[in-house]
């Protein structure tokens, strides 16, 4: 349901010796770290008769030994050993597993969700700092991970979802004849969005990077915030804030928790819907939806659209 992007999966302080078990996009798999530091994420799923690795452990040399008959897999799933039987590389070698690319970047681990031509991340440079810089907070959604995009991507839902809290002054008299100014500029790998009303001075930047990646560009606020809408299946997203705090911003002058605290009301309203986004010829829409539809299209074109062609391939061969 997600093939072949690189997305953040979980804050690298979060992840300690254990292995852990992961869901991305409705595929098991286990993460975990060599005693270099080096990460790993392969199928939760031992080739030999099938138990979960994640219930395992990682070994003294950065291997992860399967929990029932101690086969050990490396940080690029190559069967290491296999206990009571001597056998040749070239053998150990066939019982390999495959290994999902990792990377560590803006305080989290990254995998990719494929298992070949893994070229590097394109990401905004703001994502690019050391990785202390980040405040990161996730939290599971009982959503699909399209809605948390296209929720994000929407000016127009503050005045009412966010009516009882920032986005209250957008509710007032001053603002109810209101017409919207929303321009598009497409960029490589998504689109920038400039939000404002004709009733106010300012308003808001939004950037989406395919394919899951929003960035906020709020006017005089002290930080940057990025989301991430990360697919764990079909009904289940994980939302990842990771703030990009300006320089002499801390715990001390700002209120984290307040601000990831605001996206509450986001998560009620997406929860609410049913499944993922539709299609652009499905539903009415109007000019101020333009946003939306040019990630639905993309979303139809480039992700629907690949799986159905996988299948189709499999079903042909
Ligand atoms: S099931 Fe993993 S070693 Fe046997
Ligand atoms: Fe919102």
């Amino acid at each position: 349901m997600f093939p072949n992007f690189w997305t953040p999966v979980l804050p690298v302080a979060e992840i300690g010796a254990e292995p852990i078990a992961i869901e991305l996009a409705g595929e098991s798999l286990v993460l975990f770290r060599d005693a270099g530091g080096q990460f790993s994420a392969l199928p939760d799923l031992c080739p030999h008769r099938g138990a979960p690795l994640s219930r395992g452990r990682v070994t003294e040399s950065g291997c992860i030994e399967c929990p029932y008959h101690g086969w050990q897999f490396d940080t690029d799933g190559t069967c290491t050993r296999v206990p009571f039987n001597p056998l040749s590389s070239a053998h150990l070698s066939k019982l390999s597993v495959v290994s999902f690319p990792t990377r560590v970047i803006a305080g989290m681990v990254w995998i990719f969700t494929g298992t070949e031509n893994a070229s590097a991340p394109q990401l905004p440079s703001s994502l690019l700092e050391p990785n202390d810089r980040y405040i990161i907070h996730h939290e599971i959604w009982n959503a699909h991970w399209t809605r948390a995009v296209d929720i994000s991507l929407d000016y127009l839902h503050l005045p009412f979802v966010h009516r009882n809290s920032f986005g209250g002054e957008l509710n007032d008299a001053a603002h109810k004849d209101a017409i919207a100014q929303i321009s598009i500029t497409s960029t490589a790998d998504g689109m920038k969005v400039t939000n404002k009303l004709n009733t106010l001075p300012s308003g808001t930047k939004i950037d989406w990077h395919q394919p899951n990646i929003i960035v906020l560009n709020l006017d005089g606020m002290p930080l940057l915030p990025h989301f991430f809408a990360i697919p764990i299946n079909t009904h289940k997203m994980r939302f990842m804030q990771v703030l990009l705090p300006n320089p002499g911003i801390g715990q001390s002058n700002f209120n984290f928790d307040d601000f990831f605290a605001a996206s509450d009301d986001d998560r009620i309203m997406v929860e609410s819907q049913v499944s993922e986004v539709s299609n652009v010829n499905e539903g009415y829409n109007v000019p101020t939806d333009e946003p939306s539809l040019r990630f639905r299209r993309w979303y139809y074109r480039a992700v629907k659209g690949k799986r159905n062609e996988v299948i189709r391939d499999m079903s042909a061969s």
